[in-house]
């Protein structure tokens, strides 16, 4: 698979700065500076032009700083059972998350800043979250389904954590060609 040049991979050989994706991310001061204004905007923009984004943390355009950025559209709902609504792109500084209970589901996930493998991913069903919007006025909410799962997995990135890192053997996870033949007909047989 050829590598978007504007998104850090860890799996591309053209990437030089992948390091930025292993390392916890820096705190984000308020009044923000000007400088991770500019970085959120990026992000926004990325997002939103990108076909295929559901969320983006900073790392994977570079940027060492917890900001992360997320929405769920319509398309959404033929990929996931689990949606409950559709969201407009959110900007949420320096996040942080906890489980409401035990409870998991496994999905699939792939993630702009791995080129090669995706798979299912256990997550948390339901959890409640915290975060700054771009003025430092504090958000919190509580999250359910695939919002939830969102969440976990931006989160996870400033955090220095990818999605593979949760692979587990009795989860299907692999090459991104094969795994994708494997989802689309998942998809299909539901709509059908
Ligand atoms: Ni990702």
């Amino acid at each position: 698979m050829t590598h978007d040049p504007r998104f850090v991979a860890i799996d591309n050989e053209n990437c030089q700065n992948s390091h930025v994706l292993r390392n916890p991310a820096r705190e984000v001061t308020f009044p923000i500076s000007a400088e991770n204004e500019k970085i959120a905007q990026e992000m926004l923009e990325l997002m939103v032009t990108h076909g295929n984004c559901a969320g983006l943390a900073a790392p994977q355009i570079g940027y060492d700083v917890r900001i992360i950025i997320y929405h769920v559209d319509e398309i959404a709902f033929k990929y996931r059972v689990d949606v409950e609504a559709i969201l407009p792109p959110t900007i949420l500084i320096n996040p942080i998350y906890k489980p409401l209970n035990d409870e998991k589901r496994a999905d699939w996930e792939g993630c702009l800043s791995v080129n090669t493998v995706m798979g299912e991913v256990r997550r948390f069903t339901e959890i409640a979250y915290e975060g700054y919007d771009l003025e430092g006025r504090q958000i919190s909410g509580i999250a359910k389904g695939f919002l939830a799962r969102l969440l976990q997995h931006e989160i996870d990135h400033i955090n220095g954590v990818l999605c593979l890192d949760h692979f587990e053997d009795d989860l299907r996870h692999g090459p991104i060609d094969e795994m994708r033949k494997i989802r689309m007909a998942e998809i299909e047989a539901r709509t059908l």
